[in-house]
């Protein structure tokens, strides 16, 4: 296949000091919040992916001018009554659930009606969980088969907040609804099962009216109507996904030290530190340190000596959800059967990613059992593939991409991988590091 990336060699033993890029969901919020802010906001190490170049592309198509210039961005925010809503205007959020999902809170109070489309893989997910609660502030949709894009929003002049209850855990869904609040007279209430609180961080950094009150197994968040936000400079730390597949390919590896600088650790994202370390890998974090609300911290990784099978605890796995393809592997390589559960939202990702994880595991030879909402994984310490492997029709899932580059370069065998530019939507370096990784 000409589209196509070729592994046959595992990698070495390395001991090296890296970044990665920027993260998503802080890069994204960062232009969906500049794109509101009063003036000029800059960014630094914002991501400069598929999916954030959307979100560029779509305040574009809101009337809201940025420019990317040497490893950063500026946006020409004109306030929160700043978009300009022509007629007809169609965004696209191509394969960006986030942002898809987000905007829609933004455009709570467009008049015009405005369609939102994607591209193949976010056209099969579900956006009733955002249509749902965003038309209790008075929003109008139509979606296709009552669920999916595309979708048309008809915002509203007379909002009135809600009360919303977020059960799955998603911080999308969540942020839509922030969003939405902040442009609603009176005040919005969320109880919302624990998620990543990226936007609640970056409200209260903006001293914007929010409260969160973090109780046992969920938070309360209550949001008022604002009157402006300021303009938001901001340099985004490294990302906690996008690190977590050269942690896996550490742990994989012998004899092997990497540190990975100035990631952010929010609490919220470490389900994939907590997770290594049950499993009996030295990692630990170094120079923490707080930025604008987050935190920031290197990550230091020893290779370990066997990797313990995990009955992972379903308090994880909120924290770890976009990590979970690669940390499949750990299991694959573990010295007895672990045991994942409660992952029914892993299969309402860019893929339906539980399935896939089992499928890739089968390939290579690992006995799993993948139920709707959990996987057994019986591990191999001694596995080595032998034979070749082709890992095609993935919805171009950049993770699977991801994932199957970190199986092949630990597990050998020989690897086509199609969709090689797959991993552009969150990682755009990647391959560049994997160079690094393969000289050493
Ligand atoms: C994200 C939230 C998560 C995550 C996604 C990014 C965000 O999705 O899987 O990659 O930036 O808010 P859900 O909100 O669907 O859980």
């Amino acid at each position: 296949m000409p589209n196509s990336l070729i592994i046959k060699r595992k990698i070495k033993n390395f001991n090296k000091i890296i970044s990665v890029c920027g993260d998503k969901s802080i890069s994204i919020r960062w232009v969906l919040f500049s794109s509101l802010a009063n003036g000029i906001s800059k960014a630094k190490n914002l991501l400069m992916s598929e999916d954030v170049k959307a979100a560029l592309n779509a305040i574009k198509i809101l009337g809201i001018k940025s420019r990317i210039n040497n490893n950063g961005c500026i946006v020409y925010g004109k306030g929160i009554n700043g978009f300009n809503y022509k007629k007809n205007i169609k965004i696209n959020a191509a394969n960006s659930g986030t942002l898809g999902r987000l905007i829609l809170g933004l455009l709570i109070n467009t008049t015009h009606p405005i369609k939102l489309i994607g591209d193949k893989s976010l056209s099969k997910r579900d956006f009733k969980r955002v249509s749902d609660p965003l038309s209790k502030f008075g929003a109008k949709f139509k979606l296709k088969k009552n669920k999916n894009l595309p979708l048309e929003i008809t915002g509203s002049s007379k909002l009135t907040p809600i009360k919303y209850v977020e059960k799955k855990g998603s911080a999308q869904c969540k942020s839509a609804v922030i969003f939405a609040g902040l442009r609603t007279n009176g005040t919005t209430i969320i109880k919302a099962k624990k998620s990543r609180n990226h936007t609640e961080l970056l409200c209260k950094y903006l001293k914007l009216p929010i409260t969160v009150k973090n109780r046992n197994n969920y938070d309360e968040i209550r949001i008022k109507k604002i009157k402006k936000i300021n303009k938001l400079d901001y340099i985004i730390p490294s990302d906690i996904s996008s690190s977590s597949f050269f942690l896996v390919l550490t742990a994989l590896s012998e004899n092997s030290k990497l540190i990975i600088k100035k990631v952010n650790i929010n609490s919220s994202r470490l389900g994939i530190i907590y997770i290594l370390k049950k499993m009996g890998v030295k990692v630990s974090l170094k120079n923490s340190q707080n930025y604008k609300g987050e935190k920031i911290a290197d990550i230091k990784i020893l290779s370990p000596n066997v990797i313990k099978p995990i009955n992972c605890p379903k308090k994880f796995n909120s924290g770890a959800i976009d990590e979970f393809l690669v940390i499949f592997l750990l299991a694959a390589k573990a010295n007895g059967i672990s045991y994942f559960k409660g992952l029914n939202e892993l299969n309402q990702k860019e893929s339906p990613r539980l399935k896939w994880g089992s499928k890739i595991l089968n390939e290579m030879g690992i006995h799993n059992i993948v139920t709707k909402d959990s996987i057994k994984i019986y591990g191999n310490p001694k596995l080595n593939i032998n034979k070749k492997i082709t890992i095609k029709n993935y919805l171009k899932d950049h993770r699977i991409f991801m994932t199957s580059v970190i199986a092949a370069l630990s597990f050998g065998g020989e690897w086509e991988i199609h969709d090689k530019d797959s991993f552009k939507t969150s990682f755009p370096n990647f391959l560049k590091i994997i160079d690094k990784f393969k000289k050493s």
